[in-house]
């Protein structure tokens, strides 16, 4: 089955959910550990995962109806680490985009995954354009909403019940404390954050100036292609969410220049000491609060 033919998942809800504990299982027959807090870690930004002790990493091949990404700069492995202040936590290295053929529930099984793993906050990090003029590549942008626009949405299709309600609720979707405490530390290491609305499109080719200006009027100030399908999935079943853009480039049409997949990536890696304080800080934060 591929998008290409329908955006409602062919497998029944008992099946979807049967699915995910499909792969709970495997990675329980693989290892014991557990974690209350979650990452999505992505374009770029997989080496959070490599500073963590004690790292154990499970490779999406190896796990039942998790997909593997084509793309460059996506690993593929689910992950087990303790960060240095000692907490443990599962970790996504790369995830699979709608772009690339997947559905939507393709897209969101490693999320749905960690959730039924027992991750109560995740916090999902992508490589997103800017879409305002003064803001520069490399700044870190906090996610306070977004702007589902690729035209589908994984809750489509007979609701899994075992997953969560027929119409979740999403008006705090990016959770508020989350938020703050992102901020808070933010502040506390010296790190300046940016905050608005992601504009999730389907890709991948990069946008026209002229959609730019329109996300621009829509209210958006960064424009990516994940995200909001596994925020709408982790909202379904309850799970706290985060997220935070690393802003690789200004969008098209902003300055003189086109934009290029090896410059995105280059940027989020330059960004990695800021990202892997932040990360660190923000989930010793959520811990002590006790917030997951
Ligand atoms: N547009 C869409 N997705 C992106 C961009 C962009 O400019 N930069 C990084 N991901």
């Amino acid at each position: 089955m591929s998008l290409h033919e329908s955006p409602v998942s062919p497998v029944s809800p008992a099946d979807l959910a049967a699915r995910v504990d499909a792969t709970v299982a495997a990675v329980r027959a693989r290892t014991s550990r557990t974690a209350r807090i979650g990452l999505v870690l992505g374009s770029g930004l997989g080496g959070f995962a490599d500073t963590l002790g004690s790292l154990e990493k499970l490779p999406y091949g190896e796990l039942p109806h998790l997909p593997s990404s084509a793309v460059v700069g996506h690993a593929g492995n689910l992950c087990f680490g303790t960060t240095a202040t000692g907490i443990e936590v599962v970790c996504m290295q790369g995830r699979v985009h709608g772009y690339e053929g997947h559905a939507p529930w393709e897209v969101v099984h490693g999320v749905r995954t960690m959730a039924k793993l027992g991750a109560q906050a995740i916090l999902v990090t992508n490589a997103a354009g800017g879409l305002d003029p003064a803001w520069s590549p490399g700044d870190l942008m906090v996610i306070t909403d977004h702007l589902n626009l690729t035209g589908l949405n994984v809750l489509t299709g007979p609701n899994a019940e075992g997953l969560g309600p027929r119409f979740p609720d999403m008006s705090d979707a990016y959770d508020p404390e989350l938020r703050a405490l992102l901020k808070d530390v933010a502040a506390s290491k010296g790190i300046s954050l940016r905050e608005g609305v992601y504009a999730g499109l389907s890709g991948p080719s990069y946008e026209t100036p002229a959609e730019i200006r329109m996300l621009r009027t829509l209210g958006a100030a960064a424009v990516g292609m994940s995200t909001v399908q596994e925020v709408i999935a982790l909202r379904h079943m309850h799970v706290r969410v985060a997220a935070l853009s690393c802003i690789t480039n200004l969008a098209a049409g902003i300055l003189p220049q086109k934009l290029n997949h090896t410059e995105v990536e280059e940027i989020a890696r330059l960004k990695r000491g800021d990202l892997l304080t932040l990360l660190e800080g923000w989930i010793g934060a959520i811990a002590e609060k006790g917030l997951a």
